[in-house]
């Protein structure tokens, strides 16, 4: 049972929360997150640069879960990766706005960290989910993370550096804007 804890202060959530431009498979973090597809069973995109580097066995163990509802995420081993563990969570196609992609896209970042969480992982690392084949808008997406990050680790003080990995030149930048934002806004 995870015991809801007192909140913290807005400098304590935001001191956990990082913005990187690289390459989330070479991450050394508890767990990183992959933007997977609801079959799970691998594609492009980091969803395919993840299984490349963790090998095959990530592909036999993904076979075991039987896909994964978007919104929703599921847990693996890392194999050959830095990274210990692998969160996939399956991100909202972008269709106009009008069917929930919005409130998909923030149960992914809620949902994976509390599987982070029940695992008692203390470092997790997430892709720009939805912001690739997905074509989920980029700032309205790199806005809902943060939020939905942010308002998470507010409660839930074990989960201790959530580092958000931008592959792009673009979405660095708008990472680092949004994080500015919401830093101001504190
Ligand atoms: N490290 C970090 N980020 C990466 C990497 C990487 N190695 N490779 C790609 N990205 C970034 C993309 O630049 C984009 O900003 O991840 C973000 C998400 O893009 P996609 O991988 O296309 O994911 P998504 O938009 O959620 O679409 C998921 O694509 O690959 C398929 O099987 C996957 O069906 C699923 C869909």
């Amino acid at each position: 049972m995870i015991q809801p804890s007192p909140s913290a202060s807005p400098y304590d959530i935001l001191r956990k929360m990082t913005v990187i431009r690289g390459d989330i498979t070479r991450q050394r973090v508890d767990a990183i997150v992959n933007a997977a597809s609801t079959s799970l069973l691998g594609g492009g995109g980091v969803d395919g640069a993840i299984h490349r580097a963790a090998g095959t066995r990530l592909l036999e163990a993904c076979r075991q879960l039987g896909g994964c509802p978007t919104g929703e995420a599921k847990i693996t081993l890392g194999y050959k990766l830095p990274a210990s563990w692998v969160i996939h969570t399956v991100g909202p196609i972008w269709r106009g706005g009008d069917q929930q992609e919005e409130q998909l896209l923030a149960r992914c970042y809620r949902n994976s960290l509390l599987l982070a969480e029940q695992h008692h992982l203390r470092s997790v690392a997430f892709p720009a989910i939805s912001t690739g084949v997905y074509e989920f808008p980029l700032e309205r997406a790199t806005h809902i993370a943060m939020t939905e990050v942010s308002q998470f680790l507010t409660s839930h003080p074990a989960i201790e550096q959530v580092v958000f990995v931008c592959f792009g030149e673009e979405s660095y930048r708008c990472y680092i804007e949004t994080l500015a934002e919401i830093q101001i806004a504190s």
